[in-house]
């Protein structure tokens, strides 16, 4: 039996948390062969914290075998003490009509003393992810502020947009989901982002030839994808948490599988033309697990180019708007 690894997740009595918990525990994140320690973090209020021991009561009650010990705590020395990987999903939700951005000020600063305190707390070789919106720009946040680590260990979530890409393109071209590959999101995850199109496949055989619709590809579909997060607040009264959990675990499974190519929010270096610096949607190889390089040499065309230019804009904006936030 392997040595257990500890994994922290900040906002874990919210509904991400109760979906994305026990899929963690049972094995689905880290491999059936790895035992877990949860170090699950909550905010200082006696609700929360409540919460917080109801759901660590299900998960004791679900005798998991891999589940090695919990610990629950809302401070977050404790909570990222000497962790492998901190899942960052605490903070607040939009509700109906407003955008991701909207959240930057109110939660961008958790991000500043999360950073902290995974600079002073976790171990060595951790790798953090973050989910709370507006994700790419939180995760700056936080790896500007945690010297300690590389910035390439601080990844943000796009993994949600990819999926729902995949299964909007397996629908418009009457396909199982398992049919289409290659579809990569580029950019923020905000009704800017570009899911490019052009080089994903279905069948071996490249989307807008399957489809044929290039004005359905260039217009509708994007929309879609882009605007997904706002009609399931709409459908729902809450955002997504189910299907964001689980890009959460395809996300890190696919982080710790050499040779797996996957949307993954990371810093810029300029490839794509993406400002250097901001955390940016892109397609990346994993080499060694939890290691990735990103795919660079994808042809775009001018409307991608375009696309591309405007969700970057945005990043800047947002990167401008919490510039007191960065060290
Ligand atoms: P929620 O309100 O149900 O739960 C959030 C939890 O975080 C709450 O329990 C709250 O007490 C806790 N929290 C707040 N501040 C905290 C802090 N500083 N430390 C620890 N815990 C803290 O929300 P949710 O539906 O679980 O969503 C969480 C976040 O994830 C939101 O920002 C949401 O917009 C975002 N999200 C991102 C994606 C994505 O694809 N990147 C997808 C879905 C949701
Ligand atoms: C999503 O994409 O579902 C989440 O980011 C929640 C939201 O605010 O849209």
């Amino acid at each position: 039996m392997k040595s257990p690894i500890r994994v922290a997740v900040t906002g874990a009595a919210g509904q991400i948390g109760y979906s994305l918990l026990f899929r963690i525990a049972s094995g689905q994140m880290f491999g059936d062969d790895q035992p877990v320690i949860l170090q699950l973090i909550e905010i200082p209020v006696d609700k929360a914290m409540k919460a917080l021991e109801g759901v660590a009561m299900e998960l004791d009650d679900c005798a998991f075998p891999l589940l090695q010990s919990m610990v629950l705590t809302s401070d977050p020395a404790v909570g990222f003490k000497d962790v492998n990987w901190a899942l960052l999903v605490g903070s607040k939700p939009r509700g109906p009509g407003m955008e991701r951005a909207e959240l930057l000020k109110d939660n961008g600063k958790i991000f500043v003393g999360q950073g902290q305190a995974i600079d002073r707390n976790a171990a060595e070789d951790c790798r953090v992810v973050v989910v709370g919106n507006p994700a790419n720009t939180n995760c700056m946040i936080g790896a500007n502020q945690c010297k300690r680590l590389d910035p390439t260990r601080w990844t943000a979530m796009v993994r949600l947009d990819q999926n729902r890409a995949a299964a909007q393109l397996a629908k418009k071209a009457s396909v199982q989901v398992k049919e289409v590959d290659n579809i990569f999101i580029f950019g923020n995850h905000s009704p800017t982002m570009f899911p490019a199109f052009a080089h994903a496949t279905i069948n071996n055989r490249p989307v807008p030839e399957v489809i044929g619709h290039h004005d359905w590809l260039k217009g509708e579909f994007c929309e879609t994808v882009g605007k997904r997060g706002a009609a399931i607040i709409a459908a729902r009264g809450l955002s997504s948490a189910a299907s964001a959990a689980n890009a959460l675990v395809d996300h890190v499974q696919d982080l710790r599988t050499p040779g797996k190519i996957h949307s993954v929010a990371v810093r810029s270096d300029g490839a794509y033309g993406f400002d250097e610096n901001v955390w940016a949607g892109l397609p990346v190889k994993t080499a060694a697990p939890g290691d990735y390089e990103v795919v660079t040499g994808m042809d775009m065309d001018d409307f991608a180019q375009q696309k591309i230019a405007t969700t970057n804009a945005e990043l800047v904006g947002e990167r401008d708007t919490v510039k007191e936030m960065l060290t």
